[in-house]
Order: structure tokens, then sequence, then C-alpha cells
């Protein structure tokens, strides 16, 4: 999860999140229930159209429409402009990324200049 540094526990207000590989858009709108007074917008991205009409439908249900925007595209060619996020969420999501190094880079160039970010995750070794 990449988060914004400094003191700054959670985005104030005016902030713009992404929700990469949102699948469903849990994440995107419990990120919002949680903090009314939070995020702006939590965009969610995810590349299966399959993932996101039933997202759709879940946030169309609870009435999150314009605050829970999804958008197809790839965790590794963001459909963002560069410095265009205050912060990015990625659950369960990384270790699907077919190349997670780019993706890492595209996290990096969509974060607004100064914002520090982590990225950690659990990974199940495989038996030999
Ligand atoms: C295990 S689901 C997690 C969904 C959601 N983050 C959650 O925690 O409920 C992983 C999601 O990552 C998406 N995904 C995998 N690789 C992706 C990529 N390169 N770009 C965008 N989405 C990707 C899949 O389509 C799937 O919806």
């Amino acid at each position: 999860m990449a988060t914004p540094g400094g003191a700054r526990a959670w985005p104030d207000g005016n902030d713009r999140v992404i929700d990469l590989c949102t699948g469903t858009a849990d994440l995107a709108m419990a990120a919002l229930k949680a903090r009314p007074t939070g995020a702006q917008q939590v965009v969610g991205i995810d590349f299966s159209a399959e993932m996101l009409r039933v997202g759709q439908r879940k946030v169309r249900a609870a009435a999150l429409e314009g605050r829970v925007p999804l958008v197809r595209g790839d965790a590794v060619r963001l459909p963002l402009g560069s410095a265009s996020a205050d912060a990015v969420m990625i659950a369960f999501g990384i270790r699907n990324v077919v190349d997670p190094l780019e993706a890492c880079r595209e996290i990096q160039r969509v974060l607004r200049p100064g914002v520090d970010w982590r990225c950690s995750s659990l990974r199940c070794r495989q038996r030999p």
C-alpha cells in the first residue's frame, strides 16, 4: 500500500486516491465509508471488465457514483496523468501483476511529487 508520507496518515478532503487492482471495488468503497471526510474521490482501476461490471453494480447500490469512478486499465500502464494522485492503494493485487516492478514505476509516476510510499506484500513461496 502506498500512502502519503510525513505526518499525514490518510488523505484529506480534497485528495484523489487510486485503488489499483480494485476488483469489485470493495476496498475503494470501504475507504470512503471509513473516513467520510477523507478522500474526495477513490478511483478504482482494474484490467478485468467483468470485475468492474460487478463493482459498478456495488458502487451504484451504495450511491457512491461520482466518488468511486471505476476505470479499466493495466497497472503497468496506468490511464492517469503524471503527478495526478495523492495516494495509491493496492490490496491483494501486486502479487497478480505480471511485472510488479513496472507497476511500482507507474505508481511512482502518478503520485504527486513528494509523496513517499511503501509497498509490502505477502507471497507464499512455491514448494520445491
Ligand atoms: C485478488 S483480486 C483483489 C481485488 C481487490 N483489491 C480486493 O482486495 O478485493 C486481484 C485483482 O487484480 C486485478 N489485476 C491483476 N493484474 C492486473 C493488472 N496488471 N492491471 C490491473 N488489474 C490487475 C484482477 O483483475 C483482480 O481483479
